[in-house]
């Protein structure tokens, strides 16, 4: 083998795109869907850009059959989709709505017609609003039981059909931004209770995995982790020291759990000393170690730096992941490191940092860590599209951007990563969960509300003519 020659794509490699319910469905009160806490939070003033909701979003709901036939017609090989808790359970919990199973019913049978292999998701972030008013939702243990159950509704509705499942979408994100930043629902600034809704999570997590391995002997599981590599700011020993205690804070607290059923040890004696470590049972433990995944699923936008805190040791301060340039206060626990910027990198014009050797040595970290398969569950950028007067949008930068990505990957498979899929974020436009319909992922451009365009038509982006070749040719021409 010649040394620098690159691994071809396996041919089962899934060349996919994603979207998750709330972004995309709209509908948001038809069939019987219940409340989320999603569709709550956006009607308290000021929390989303301009008060956009996903009341309507890209009117998936209404629209999907068009969707689909984009999605063909590009010879897409996987769609990951989320379901929306509340149109199966509109309540959380009880009688099955027969409705919502139908409208996912047939957009499964749909995509199968089309030889799309479905990848569901079940978790992404649309908590039903009657679980968080009745207990707290993430807050209580009762979440396992009632998740465990619409979970495993899906796997005996669709289970027959989906062989990829995704659990839960970026546990990491959905809690920091929920109870340590206030910035999604239910809009808390809790480091105790973060940890605690985290632990709940994570045995959901395997609980519903568990009962996966009964239900769906043949099927494929795991999460999808926002994992963002961390790298020291310099060589300095504490600089990498700091590192360090920020992968195992930030990442090897959630992957570990989900490949071991294992707390990494330093970081649970540290948030012991400060007082925020989970309260767990032996029967917690036993659930973790029963759920193990089939894969990792990576969410992958961006690498962070940090360098020792000069503030080692201070147990209080302010948490911001902004991600914009400049240093910012440590995330999670202060003390053990501090973020920087990364001088090496460009980044977006939403200031994030753009970083395809990143994804290379994440995939590498992962499986040299945990041997498991990696789904590149999401990966993409977001900008503001736009359209030419003969109709055309030429995002070329977004092509830059997935070519550099799919590049990585392509290395971190010649260096012996098993890369099974990679699903772009998105297929269509759709709705940020704060940004509303500004920031554009998809390949497929969506004329939204606040522009004065109310058709939602669908346009076809320059990225999704290059992306079709891209699948045709099995990544050989990228
Ligand atoms: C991750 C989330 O899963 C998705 O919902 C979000 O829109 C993208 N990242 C972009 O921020």
């Amino acid at each position: 083998m010649i040394y620098n020659e690159l691994a071809a794509f396996p041919d089962t490699f899934l060349w996919g795109s994603a979207s998750a319910a709330y972004q995309i469905e709209g509908a948001w009160k038809e069939d019987g869907k219940g409340a989320s806490i999603w569709d709550t939070f956006v009607r308290i003033p000021g929390k989303t850009f301009k008060g956009t909701t996903g009341d309507v979003a890209v009117d998936h709901y209404h629209r999907w059959k068009e969707d689909v036939a984009l999605m063909a017609e590009m010879g897409l090989k996987a769609y990951r989709f989320s379901i929306a808790w509340t149109r199966l359970f509109p309540e959380g919990k009880g009688e099955v709505n027969p409705k919502g199973l139908a409208f996912y019913d047939e957009l499964i049978n749909e995509l199968l017609k089309h030889q799309i292999e479905p990848i569901v998701t079940i978790y992404h972030w649309d908590l039903p609003q009657a679980l968080q008013d009745e207990y707290g939702g993430w807050e209580s243990r009762r979440i396992i039981d009632d998740f465990t159950h619409y979970a495993e509704t899906l796997f005996k509705a669709f289970g027959d059909r989906v062989t990829y499942w995704v659990t839960l979408n970026e546990q990491n994100i959905f809690t920091g931004l929920g109870y340590r930043q206030a910035m999604h629902p239910p809009g808390r600034i809790d480091e105790k209770q973060f940890y605690q809704v985290n632990h709940y999570a994570s045995v959901a997590n395997a609980k519903a995995i568990a009962s996966f391995r009964k239900l769906v002997p043949h099927g494929k599981i795991g999460p999808s982790f926002a994992y963002g590599p961390v790298y020291p700011y310099t060589c300095k020993p504490e600089d990498i020291l700091a590192a360090e205690n920020a992968e195992e804070l930030s990442n090897h607290w959630w992957m570990d759990v989900y490949a071991w059923g294992e707390y990494p040890k330093w970081a649970w004696s540290y948030l012991e000393k400060q007082g925020v470590a989970p309260e767990v049972t032996e029967e917690d433990l036993a659930i973790l170690k029963s759920g193990i995944p089939d894969f990792m699923g990576v969410n992958y936008y961006q690498t962070s730096t940090v360098e020792k805190n000069p503030l080692d040791g201070v147990t209080s301060g302010k948490f911001n992941t902004s991600g914009k340039k400049g240093t910012s206060e440590a995330t999670g626990t202060p003390g053990v490191f501090k973020t920087a910027f990364n001088p090496h990198l460009e980044t977006t014009n939403w200031d994030w940092e753009i970083d395809p050797v990143g994804l290379r040595i994440g995939l590498r970290r992962i499986h040299n860590r945990y041997g498991l398969p990696v789904l590149i569950s999401e990966n993409g950028l977001g900008e503001f599209d736009k359209v030419d007067e003969d109709g055309r949008i030429q995002d070329t930068y977004r092509i830059d951007y997935l070519r550099s990505h799919i590049i990585a990957i392509q290395e971190a498979l010649s260096d012996g990563v098993d890369v099974i899929g990679y699903c772009t974020w998105s297929f269509t436009d759709l709705l940020s969960w704060l940004n509303g319909f500004q920031k554009r992922y998809g390949f497929v451009y969506v004329n939204q509300h606040e522009e004065g365009k109310h058709d939602l038509k669908r346009l076809k982006k320059d990225s999704f003519y290059w992306y079709q070749r891209v699948i045709q040719t099995n990544g050989d021409t990228l």
